[in-house]
C-alpha cells in the first residue's frame, strides 16, 4: 500500500486516534487497527461489468456495510491533480502497446502527425467501454483534437470491418477468430461505413485500420514519450487538466481517474 496514500486516505477519527494515543507503541496499534479497517473496505464494482449475475449495487452483498474505497483505490496508481494525456498513458493505459505499436508503425510508414496521432489515439475508448470504443473514443477527445482526427476515429469502427483492396486492407483474420467466419456486421455499421466511403476524410481514417496491428509483436516496446512532441501539438491540454476542465467529456476522463468510485 501507497503510505502517502494510505495515510491520506484515513478519516478525521483514525487520524484523531492515532494522534490522541499516549506512547508510541499505542500509537503504532492505531495505526495497525486503521490500516486494516482501509484494506477491509470494499471495491465497488461498476455495473456494467455484469452479465448473468445479479446485479448488486456498488458490488457489495446484502448485509455487508463495509465502506467503499472512494477516490483512493490502492489497486489504482494515484493521478496527479492536473492530468495531461501523458499522465493517462502511463498511469491508466500502461502498457498500452497496441496504440504505441499502432503509431510507430504509420510514423515508419511516413504518414503525418495528423496520421499519427489518429492511430495513437484510436483505441483509447477501450479504457472506458468495449462496446462502440471507436465512438466513445473520438467523444472524450474531440474537445482536444483536430476535427479530423476526431472523425476518423469515431468512422474507424464501422472501416475495420470493410475490406478496401484499393490501399491493401483485408478483412483482419483475427476477426474471423474473434467473431467467427460469417459475422455480420449490424446495419449501422454498414450505413456508416457507406457514409465514410464517400468523406473527404476518408483516408484518415482508412489508415488508421492499416496501420491498426491486429496482432502485437511482444519483443517491440514502444516508449509513450517518443510520442511526446507529437501529442504536444496534435492534443491541446485543457488548463485544468483533463476531467476537471469543466467540457462536456470531462466525466468521462473523471471515469478514468477513479474507475471504482461506487457513485
Ligand atoms: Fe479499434
Ligand atoms: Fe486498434
Amino acid at each position: 500500500m501507497d503510505r502517502r496514500k494510505f495515510l491520506n486516505s484515513l478519516s478525521a477519527a483514525s487520524l484523531a486516534t492515532v494522534a490522541g494515543a499516549a506512547t508510541i507503541s499505542e500509537k503504532a496499534d492505531a495505526l495497525e487497527d486503521a490500516m486494516s479497517a482501509e484494506l477491509d473496505k470494499r471495491r465497488a464494482k461498476p455495473k456494467a461489468c455484469y452479465t448473468g449475475e445479479e446485479y448488486s449495487f456498488g458490488g457489495g452483498s446484502e448485509g455487508d456495510n463495509r465502506p467503499f474505497f472512494q477516490h483512493s483505490d490502492p489497486a489504482l496508481p494515484e493521478m496527479p491533480n492536473e492530468p495531461t494525456l501523458m499522465d493517462f498513458f502511463k498511469l491508466r493505459f500502461a502498457p498500452a502497446s497496441h496504440v504505441l505499436q499502432s503509431a510507430r508503425l504509420a510514423k515508419i510508414n511516413g504518414h503525418n502527425e495528423t496520421i499519427v496521432t489518429a492511430c495513437l489515439l484510436h483505441d483509447i475508448g477501450l479504457e472506458l467501454m468495449n462496446a462502440d470504443h471507436g465512438y466513445w473514443c473520438a467523444q472524450m477527445i474531440r474537445p482536444y483534437v483536430s476535427e479530423e482526427i476526431a472523425w476518423a476515429i469515431e468512422k474507424h469502427q464501422a472501416l475495420r470491418f470493410f475490406p478496401d483492396e484499393s490501399v491493401g486492407y483485408e478483412y483482419p483474420q483475427a476477426y474471423i477468430r474473434m467473431f467467427g467466419a460469417d459475422y455480420q456486421v449490424e446495419p449501422y455499421l454498414e450505413q456508416e461505413y457507406k457514409k465514410a466511403r464517400n468523406h473527404k476524410w476518408y483516408m484518415t481514417s482508412r489508415l488508421i485500420t492499416i496501420n491498426d496491428l491486429y496482432s502485437f509483436d511482444p519483443d517491440i516496446e514502444v516508449d509513450v514519450e517518443d510520442f511526446t512532441d507529437i501529442m504536444g501539438r496534435n492534443f491541446k491540454q485543457p488548463k485544468g487538466g483533463l476531467g476537471f476542465d469543466g467540457s462536456p467529456v470531462a466525466h468521462m476522463w473523471r471515469t478514468m481517474i477513479w474507475p471504482n468510485n461506487v457513485l
